[in-house]
């Protein structure tokens, strides 16, 4: 039975339309592993970034579910004030505080660091889920081209500012299946070469990610920290249909809900099964990071990327 499931798993998976869409989940529910114990996160925090609409907010939702306690994070108080009420109307027993940090000012996110070192004696989990594709080159307040300031340097800064606090615990990455499309940048992390394109800045930042995640892992392996990274698929998002309004309209009918989305991320940080560290996920189970084995990253480029990201951070 093990064989069909998995065959058809990886069938769904290379179908890219099919995995990624709302049929993803609606089939693999049928064998993937099990449900996260009910309140398995009592007495735990966990940090979410991105967490004010989306799939952040869709995140924080089933962390709360299981007891966690959650920690939104986003660049402004509305949007993150809305996301309370919504998430207390969806789970009246959350407790949720709100954090504004904007995740690719790296000043900010030392900041942000020192607080929850200061407020926490110890962090379950944080899952960087915060993410940007904007029209054209913008960017950081430290000069640094946005994409990569959000979703390399500032989760960057933000893992390692946070030390100890870690220790035995949890990160997630969500990164994109669009980073199946993208080899790691040689160089020019910061996208100053070529005719810019918002999207191909998203996919190249959403391949770092996973590429430094493996990274990350061995360099928090002593503390015991796991660090994983996934796709969520297609989900339906206020960033999916503002910034993809095509893409939106095309897959609009088979685009999963954000719950969907989020359901490994939920998983990843709840789930007691073994499942190690370093490792890249999407609907419950641990995937190749090529869709096939060509233009795979050398060492030495992955070596490249973890000096430009130390150098610019000063971390760690
Ligand atoms: N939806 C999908 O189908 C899909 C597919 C693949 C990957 N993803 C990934 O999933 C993550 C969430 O996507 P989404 O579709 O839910 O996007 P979304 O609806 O646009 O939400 C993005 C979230 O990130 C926050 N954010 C953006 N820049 C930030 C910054 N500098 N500092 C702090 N927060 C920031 C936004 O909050 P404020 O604007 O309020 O600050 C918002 O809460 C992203 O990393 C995205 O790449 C999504």
């Amino acid at each position: 039975m093990a064989a069909v499931t998995d065959g058809l798993d990886w069938l769904l998976d290379k179908s890219v339309v099919l995995g990624y869409s709302k049929v993803g989940p609606a089939l693999r529910r049928a064998w993937w592993p099990a449900d996260p114990r009910p309140g398995v996160l009592a007495g735990r925090t966990v940090v979410v970034t991105g967490a004010s609409g989306g799939l952040g907010l869709a995140t924080a939702s089933g962390l709360a579910g299981l007891g966690a306690h959650v920690r939104l994070v986003g660049r402004d108080t509305e949007r993150l004030e809305a996301a309370q009420r919504q998430l207390v109307a969806e789970v009246p027993s959350a407790q949720a505080d709100l954090d504004v940090c904007d995740l690719s000012d790296l000043d900010a996110v030392e900041a942000y660091a020192a607080r929850l070192r200061e407020e926490l004696p110890t962090l379950h989990a944080l899952v960087h889920n915060a993410g940007v594709l904007p029209p054209e080159r913008r960017v950081s307040p430290q000069g640094h081209e946005l994409t990569y300031a959000t979703h390399v340097l500032g989760p960057h800064a933000l893992t390692f500012a946070l030390g100890d606090l870690l220790a035995g615990g949890r990160v997630v990455v969500v990164s994109s299946g669009g980073m199946y499309a993208h080899p790691l940048p040689e160089d020019d992390y910061e996208y100053t070469r070529g005719t810019y394109s918002g999207t191909t800045a998203y996919a190249r930042t959403k391949r770092m990610q996973v590429v430094l995640a493996e990274r990350w892992a061995r360099e928090l392996d002593g503390q015991g920290t796991a660090v994983h990274s996934m796709h969520p698929g297609w989900a339906d998002t206020p960033g999916v249909t503002d910034s993809l309004p095509g893409f939106a309209k095309v897959a609009g009918p088979i685009l999963r809900d954000a719950r969907g989305g989020a359901d490994t991320v939920v998983w990843l940080v709840a789930t007691e099964e073994p499942i190690g560290t370093g490792r890249f996920w999407h609907d419950r189970r641990a995937r190749a990071t090529h869709y096939a084995p060509v233009r795979v990253e050398s060492g030495a480029a992955r070596e490249r990327l973890w000096q430009a990201v130390t150098e610019a951070t000063g971390r760690p």
